[in-house]
């Protein structure tokens, strides 16, 4: 065999091995924790950004996020990889306030699969349910791990039912808790009839492995006790009523494997991780304006879904983090910026290693890699090796909340539109343009949202600004198939049209009210609540 076609075989292999995914919970439910238990698990060797510290973690990168520090939330997202089992997994950590939903749900876009955690005690909370709407659109097939069996949590089989009804996916548990609580004796694998002894693990240190084999066992009615014949019973109820668990179902996302363990303690994590890596799967093909690429294709492609900036005070620049979806990156390649139609040298792409940048060789389908923007990358931005194609479904959401923006010094304007177009390039924030005064509007999903732009104005552009309400309800973009109907909306309602940040017309509603009659007065017009960028 040549040698390119060995280098080309080891690439596929590297490829199939890759298994990226991100944490889906409501905040407290545990992600951070269970970050932390994996990276324990896989030895970390890359971290990419910053892990979300603790609340008193003083190793925080960068300075601006004293902002988030003074909140105790976690407003980056970053990437962690980790080999484990012969397998290299990315994990890609997203920010745990829902203010900066929109920056999670586009990282929800550049994974193959999710791992949901729900707190046991308070099972299916609101965050996981949107989480979970977001990952239905791409049917991303999901694992989930019910947390904290070390406290009394609810009725396990209460908790599956909710997860059904509640997430609308079949649920299929792997394993079954053995008490819970001060009495959490372990759990019990319901496909390899073996008991795992509840032995707690602390801080870094990942407890000892211990089984029982079968549940009929000497070893396993001594653990159990006076719980024995009551436990048999449960088990038998469990596998009748619940799902059995289907690879097929699992990979179409329409069944949701569950394991019970607890985070904290560093038990049940092990588990579900073994089987996580066999059965999540490899990185996917994905779809383009143009065609269907598959993971394994030999040319290189990626799309960019979250841009970061001051990631390191030593590096005022900002990173694209890309996803790559085929082929592979080899430091110094040249590559098709597609929406600019120009080939560009990249020989500067990182990965992070311990906080610490590194320039990376060489990356495959499924890796996510870090490339500095000056200015010129956008989300969802395409890159290929010379082919035109656009990757599609990289959401762009209405923004619910909306203030006026008002300089303190007009001289300052200019910096105010730069940094705003950056910040709105980030996804950080939106920005609107009404096309009949010339007033600045900001955009956001979430209100924290404006302090982080706020902040960012004045840190890194010396712009202070006032924030006024404005009388805004929502935004839809429009967009319409007849120029005749669509002059005559645009002259009608000249007085709500604006030009967004990425230069689409919108149209900015006062009332819900008001979107509705528009909306019925204007049939031939489509007004959109998202867009793709
Ligand atoms: P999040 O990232 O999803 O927001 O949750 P995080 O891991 O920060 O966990 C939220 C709280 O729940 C933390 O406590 C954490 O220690 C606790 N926790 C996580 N897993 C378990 C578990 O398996 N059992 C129990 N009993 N608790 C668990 P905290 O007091 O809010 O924070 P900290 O001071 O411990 O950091």
């Amino acid at each position: 065999m040549s040698d390119s076609a060995t280098q080309q075989r080891s690439v596929q292999q590297d490829i199939a091995n890759r298994r990226t995914f991100a944490i889906i919970s409501h905040p407290d439910a545990g992600k951070t924790t269970i970050t932390e238990k994996l990276i324990l698990l896989g030895q970390l060797i890359q971290v990419a950004g910053t892990v979300k510290g603790k609340k008193h973690d003083k190793s925080a990168t960068s300075d601006w996020m004293s902002l988030e520090k003074e909140r105790g939330i976690s407003v980056t997202s970053s990437v962690m990889q980790f080999p484990y089992k012969g397998r290299t997994v990315n994990l890609l950590d997203t920010p745990g306030h829902e203010d900066f939903s929109e920056d999670t749900y586009r990282t929800l876009t550049a994974v193959d699969s999710a791992l949901m955690v729900i707190d046991g005690a308070k099972g299916v909370e609101d965050r996981t349910i949107k989480l979970m709407n977001v990952c239905r659109l791409r049917d991303t097939p999901i694992i989930g791990f019910v947390n904290k069996m070390d406290r009394d949590i609810r009725d396990p089989i209460e908790l599956l039912d909710e997860i059904e009804e509640v997430l609308g996916i079949a649920a299929a548990p792997i394993n079954w808790p053995v008490g819970m609580g001060s009495e959490f004796k372990g759990v019990y694998n319901l496909y390899t009839d073996t008991i795992h002894v509840f032995k707690p693990g602390k801080g870094s240190v990942v407890a000892e492995d211990i089984r029982i084999d079968g549940l009929d066992s000497d070893e396993a009615k001594a653990l159990l006790g006076d719980e024995y014949d009551d436990f048999i019973d449960e088990i038998e109820l469990v596998k009748g009523a619940s799902h059995e668990f289907s690879l097929e179902d699992y990979l179409a996302g329409q069944q949701t494997p569950v394991f019970f363990g607890t985070a904290l303690a560093n038990f049940g994590v092990r588990e579900m991780l073994d089987d996580f890596v066999e059965w999540a799967p490899p990185p996917l093909n994905r779809e383009t304006e143009q065609r269907v690429v598959d993971a394994k294709e030999e040319a290189f492609s990626g799309f960019v879904f979250k841009i970061q900036a001051n990631m390191d005070p030593r590096h005022r620049d900002r990173i694209a983090f890309m996803r790559i979806c085929s082929g592979t990156y080899r430091k110094g390649m040249k590559m098709r910026h597609v929406r600019l139609g120009k080939d560009v040298k990249i020989a500067d792409a990182v990965s992070f290693l311990a906080g610490d940048r590194e320039l990376v060789e060489e990356a495959v389908s499924g890796d996510i890699i870090g490339l500095h923007n000056h200015g010129t990358i956008q989300i969802g931005d395409t890159f290929t090796e010379g082919e035109e194609f656009r990757f599609t479904g990289i959401p762009h959401f209405a923004p619910e909340l909306f203030r006026r923006i008002r300089l303190k010094d007009p001289m300052k304007s200019k910096a105010l539109q730069k940094g705003l177009q950056q910040l709105s390039e980030e996804g950080s924030t939106q920005v609107f343009m009404p096309q009949n005064n010339s007033d600045l509007i900001v955009g956001a999903v979430g209100v924290l949202q404006f302090d982080v732009v706020a902040y960012r104005l004045k840190d890194e552009y010396k712009v202070d600004a006032i924030y006024e309400p404005v009388n805004v309800y929502t935004a839809r973009w429009v967009s319409c198939d007849d120029p005749k109907a669509f002059e005559q909306f645009k002259r009608k309602c000249a007085d709500n049209l604006a030009i967004d940040g990425g230069g689409y017309l919108t149209y900015l509603a006062p009332t819900r009210v008001n979107l509705s009659l528009t909306e019925e007065r204007h049939p031939e017009v489509v007004f959109r609540s998202t867009r793709e960028h």
